[in-house]
């Protein structure tokens, strides 16, 4: 069923159901991955707070969780290329496996910041996981991205999590906009 979120409308893209399946097979991989390393989430705020929640009820190798966040969207439905930086990662990374969890890589400049100005912190390893890719927007090639739970269309999409105009956050799946 089409949807409206203030002025746009938009239709369904990924269910619930389809969403919460691949999240499973990707956290078995991170389980495997990640065995015997007790790696740090680092989810990246504000969009990622649903897809972190369900990806870490999934993981079952001891680890810790910790959030950074940062934005670029600035309400509307094309990307700013202005990052702000607002709100540091506050746990100590050195030496330790960080597994970057992003809602949606576009253009992946927002990653792209992220993953250098981490590195910089000397982490043992970085690696991102992505519920959402956009393979013909990217511009800054991220060879970090080693998980993308869905390749989606390069259009704008609202739910689980993101959002258009700060609304829409709340959907359980994910949706697109009609044009
Ligand atoms: P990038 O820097 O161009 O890769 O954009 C990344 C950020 O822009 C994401 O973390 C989202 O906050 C936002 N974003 C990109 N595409 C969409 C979209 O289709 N819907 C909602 N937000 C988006």
């Amino acid at each position: 069923m089409n949807i409206k979120i203030a002025d746009l409308e938009f239709e369904p893209l990924i269910s619930a159901e389809e969403i919460q399946t691949r999240i499973k097979q990707i956290a078995a991989q991170l389980n495997a991955d990640y065995e015997n390393k007790t790696p740090i989430f680092v989810g990246v705020l504000n969009g990622c707070f649903m897809f972190m929640g369900d990806l870490l009820k999934q993981i079952t190798v001891p680890c810790e969780v910790a959030f950074t966040k940062l934005s670029s969207y600035h309400g509307g439905t094309t990307s700013t290329r202005r990052i702000n930086d607002d709100f540091d990662l506050m746990v100590d990374i050195a030496n330790r496996h960080v597994v970057l969890v992003e809602d949606i890589v576009d253009t992946g400049n927002t990653l792209d910041y992220l993953v250098a100005k981490l590195s910089h912190r000397k982490p043992a390893s970085i690696t991102v996981c992505a519920l959402l890719l956009k393979p013909d927007a990217i511009e800054y090639p991220i060879e970090e991205l080693t998980h993308v739970a869905f390749n989606i269309p390069n259009e704008f999409v609202v739910g689980y999590g993101l959002d258009y105009m700060e609304l829409g956050r709340n959907l359980d799946g994910i949706y697109k906009r009609v044009v």
